[in-house]
């Protein structure tokens, strides 16, 4: 057995430069001058003039990706709804972004639905899930005119009823079921299972009762049924499992209750490269097995096809965006580890110390060179786990180099948070050779905005 103190074994230098790593750079990535590039900005240059930490968004690779999901869902069926999942990544301009590309939105809470609101997004393309959603959002949403509600449960519903009915409106609901379907893919992510805090079970039968209520209930229209497995997901024979699974519930309903489904969500959940070696599913095949899935479950169930709906967050923006932050220090500890400190960590980022996740990292001062030594990218956090990358492949670097985590468009702006009074980075998109604010970086006073002394 190894003795506490032996060293553990780290990774070795792999030699790759930025032109290695385009996998999981935005699509517009390239290198210039031994610089990294994006939408046509310098990126060492933009670090300069806009400061660090800083998140990058590429506008032409959020947009290509919107329409790719548009592409081929509606390439197999007309009647497809994109809807991107804005706890991904949400602004002002990324809700316009989603509007000009002909899609819909999802909000899982009030504060996403009033961005919807605040942009004049359509509200009939809006849809608001969530498992606890509470009164005030509900009322928030229906004040809104929005076009679906995913229901959770059944105390939301009957609240629902009664707030539309006082209103004397309609909604249309969808019915959430958890399919039973464990996805391939970390624990904390997985929703579809039995034992999920989310949606109706099918095998207790709750499912039906479900549907069977929100069909009597005034102030509510059943309108179908929603599910969704879970996040980063490789493999996509878990989408086709559970879609057989779901249609052969709407054949249930069909048969017990006399209605059709008229709408299926599928949800979201592809998985995205943070990694080199990574390789996820297409969207084109995604857009395949999800629809020719549902067509050929409901001809051999000799159901009308519904309309559906798909609902991409992280495959939309993780790898539209990249963070940049300066280096501040290197620690190196020999025959141990080397630490390079950044001016950001674990309230930008979360998901490393949250979930492990991987990232790949570069120096975007030294782009064309090779990553030729091994470090840790260690947050300025009070935490020995706040760690961005660890044991990252890495450009021999100085202090003053701006280091480039890469994939970070998704679930890192929206989950980062203020600890230790951080304030958090500004996020900028770039396209054609400029860049604009979308969200400025924040300041002292925005941190002590809603502190009444
Ligand atoms: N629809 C529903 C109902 C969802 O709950 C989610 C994500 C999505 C769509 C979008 O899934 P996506 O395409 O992004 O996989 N914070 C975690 C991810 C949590 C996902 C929550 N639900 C992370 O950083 O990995």
């Amino acid at each position: 057995m190894a003795r506490p103190s032996t060293p553990r074994p780290v990774a070795s230098p792999d030699l790759l430069t930025a032109a290695d790593l385009m996998a999981v750079l935005p699509m517009t990535a390239e290198v210039k001058d031994g610089h990294l590039w994006i939408g046509g900005v310098d990126t060492v240059e933009l670090a300069r003039e806009a400061g660090t930490a800083l998140y990058v968004m590429d506008e032409a690779t959020i947009r290509f990706q919107l329409s790719e999901y548009v592409k081929w869902t509606r390439y197999h069926w007309k009647d497809v709804d994109v809807v991107y999942a804005g706890k991904a990544f949400l602004t002002l301009a990324m809700v316009k972004i989603v509007e000009e590309e002909d899609c819909c939105l999802l909000c899982a809470s009030g504060g996403e639905l009033a961005y919807a609101v605040r942009a004049g997004f359509p509200m009939d393309r809006v849809q608001m899930h969530g498992n606890n959603k509470t009164p005030a959002e509900l009322a928030e949403a229906l004040d809104a005119g929005i076009g679906r509600i995913v229901v959770d449960n059944f105390e939301e519903m009957e609240r629902l009823s009664a707030l539309a009915s006082e209103r004397g409106v309609t909604q249309r609901v969808l019915i959430r079921v958890t399919p039973g379907v464990a996805a391939d893919t970390h624990d904390f992510i997985i929703t579809g299972a039995e034992d999920s805090k989310f949606g109706f079970g099918l095998n207790q039968g709750l499912a039906m009762q479900a549907v069977k209520r929100a069909i009597e209930l005034p102030g509510i229209e059943f309108e179908g049924l929603h599910m969704h497995i879970g996040s980063q997901i490789f493999a996509l024979h878990s989408f086709a499992k559970a879609i057989e699974v779901m249609v052969g519930f709407m054949r249930e309903i069909q048969v017990e209750t006399g209605h059709s489904v008229r709408m299926l969500d599928v949800g979201g959940g592809l998985g995205v490269a943070y990694g080199v070696p990574d390789e996820p599913s297409t969207v084109k095949d995604f857009g395949k097995v999800v629809v020719d899935g549902i067509k050929e479950e409901c001809e051999r169930h000799g159901l009308t096809v519904p309309r559906m709906a798909v609902e991409p967050g992280r495959s939309i923006v993780a790898n539209a965006g990249v963070t940049l932050y300066t280096v501040g220090s290197i620690k190196e500890i020999p025959g141990i580890r080397t630490y390079v400190a950044i001016d950001g960590g674990m309230s930008d980022n979360i998901r490393t110390s949250l979930y492990g996740a991987h990232y790949e990292a570069l120096v975007a001062d030294r782009a064309d060179q090779p990553r030729e030594m091994i470090a840790t990218i260690a947050g300025k956090h009070c935490e020995s786990g706040d760690i961005v990358v660890k044991d990252a492949p890495l450009q021999h670097l100085e202090v003053g180099d701006i280091v480039c985590v890469c994939a970070t468009g998704g679930y890192c702006h929206s989950m980062s948070s203020n600890y230790n009074k951080q304030v958090r980075p500004g996020v900028v998109f770039v396209r054609d050779g400029a860049w604009r604010w979308s969200l400025r970086r924040e300041t002292y006073d925005d941190l002590m905005r809603s502190d009444l002394g």
